[in-house]
């Protein structure tokens, strides 16, 4: 079975930042086709850096990294064929503010419709039933017509997850989606996120800050490390030891692993 990714000895420095440690350090890792991965590291640990190279947008690595079956380049970006198959969800939603929710998800079906349909915003019925579909699902379809500035921050998280599923991916890439939301919501929105992709069949990818909400809604984490996988095991079989282990000492910060139920700040 093809990879839903696959990276192999993969170092990354990003350009702008000095010769010290790379971002990312001859790091290996295979996700399955349907899993669903938390990515766990304290502050600058290289999470938001994976997620982006996974996303095609990081040029100049070396090593080797596949998405979907398809080789990345560090040369050159994908070719919009390649990346309409993956959905990112942003932190900071990503989201056009004055336009309405319905709007905005449809902006998801850009990458599948041809180029001056897609310019005019002519949308075809199977773009609308996408949409709407997604809308449903993320439980936003009485707001289609409101205007994004207009809604509250759970709501507009929600927003950029119909964005996301009406592109209907193979692969979601969701970097930190629920650090802006309380306990309740934050456990609602990873619930919504890992069980619609479940639901297609997708494979999911998020970053977090919460150890125990991430395990309860990832098959399996990922510890990350100054750029370095420090532990990759079954969501069931985490450790207290692997979590102090990615939040203790070193660069990565002096903060003590986080208790239960806490979300780290770092
Ligand atoms: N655009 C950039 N230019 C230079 N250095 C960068 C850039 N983006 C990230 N870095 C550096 O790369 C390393 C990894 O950063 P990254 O953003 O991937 O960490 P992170 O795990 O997502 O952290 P956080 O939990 O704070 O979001 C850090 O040392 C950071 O300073
Ligand atoms: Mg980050």
């Amino acid at each position: 079975m093809t990879a839903a990714i696959d990276i192999s000895d993969l170092t990354l420095r990003h350009s702008g930042s000095d010769a010290g440690q790379p971002a990312l350090s001859g790091l290996s890792l295979t996700i399955s086709p349907g899993e669903s991965v938390a990515l766990l590291g304290a502050s600058g640990a290289g999470k938001t850096t994976l997620l982006t190279l996974c996303d095609g947008r990081l040029r100049g690595w070396r090593g080797q990294a596949s998405v979907l079956g398809r080789s990345l380049s560090p040369d050159q970006a994908p070719a919009l064929s390649a990346r309409v198959d993956t959905g990112f969800i942003f932190q900071e939603f990503a989201l056009v503010e004055r336009s309405s929710v319905e709007r905005n998800v449809l902006n998801g079906r850009l990458g599948r419709m041809p180029v001056l349909a897609g310019l005019f915003g002519r949308h075809s019925a199977e773009d609308r039933a996408a949409a709407y579909r997604a809308m449903s699902e993320a439980g936003i379809a009485d707001l289609a017509h409101r205007r994004v500035d207009s809604l509250s921050g759970g709501q507009r998280q929600r927003v950029a997850i119909a964005r996301c599923l009406a592109q209907e991916p193979q692969l979601i890439l969701a970097d930190e989606p629920v650090s802006n939301l309380d306990p309740a919501r934050a456990d609602d929105i990873l619930g919504l996120i890992t069980s619609a992709a479940r639901a297609r069949g997708a494979t999911t990818v998020f970053s977090s800050h919460q150890p125990d909400l991430a395990m309860r809604h990832a098959d399996r984490v990922i510890g990350l490390r100054d750029g370095k996988v420090q532990f990759d095991r079954p969501s069931a079989n985490v450790t207290q030891q692997d979590i102090a282990r990615i939040y203790h000492e070193g660069s990565s910060g002096d903060a003590p692993p986080p208790k239960p139920g806490l979300r780290v700040v770092c």
